[in-house]
């Protein structure tokens, strides 16, 4: 079934000047791209999008570093592009992402508290809808 996936190109892959990669590599695999937009997220839309995270000692540098600065949100579509961008993406620790993955082959630690893994992508079709509508509210 074609299904709708919320991919974010996190701060320190904007900064990075990553963009263009991610979305090639997007492009690529054949998924469209539905909807676009550079935006630097606010703490109240950072909750929301990480409400299942909340109390883990991880949580509050995230939504910190995620806040830093620009991000692009990319609404992709496509046969199971859910499963097929996660793919992609690779393991969320840049250290250990297959190389071929964006995060294998662009990513590392930095000796940070928080993950700096260049791109999200939502984990299921239920997640995509709600994240979808918290960066997309007019879709
Ligand atoms: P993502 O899977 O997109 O969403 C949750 C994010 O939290 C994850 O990417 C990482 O950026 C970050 N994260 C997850 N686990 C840890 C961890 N153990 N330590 C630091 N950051 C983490």
């Amino acid at each position: 079934t074609t299904e709708r996936s919320l991919v974010l190109v996190k701060p320190d892959g904007f900064a990075r000047g990553l963009t263009g990669e991610v979305l090639r590599r997007i492009e690529a695999k054949g998924y469209r791209l539905a909807a676009l937009a550079v935006t630097t997220p606010d703490t109240d839309r950072l909750h929301r999008h990480y409400a299942e995270h909340e109390g883990k000692p991880f949580f509050e540098p995230l939504v910190a570093f995620m806040s830093s600065g620009p991000v692009a949100a990319v609404v992709i579509e496509g046969e199971r592009c859910i499963e097929g961008f996660r793919a992609l993406a690779g393991a969320t620790d840049p250290t250990a992402a297959l190389p071929g993955t964006i995060r294998g082959d662009l990513g590392r630690d930095w000796g940070e508290k928080v993950q700096k893994n260049i791109v999200h992508g939502s984990d299921s079709p239920e997640s995509a809808e709600r994240e979808i509508g918290i960066w997309f509210p007019e879709l």
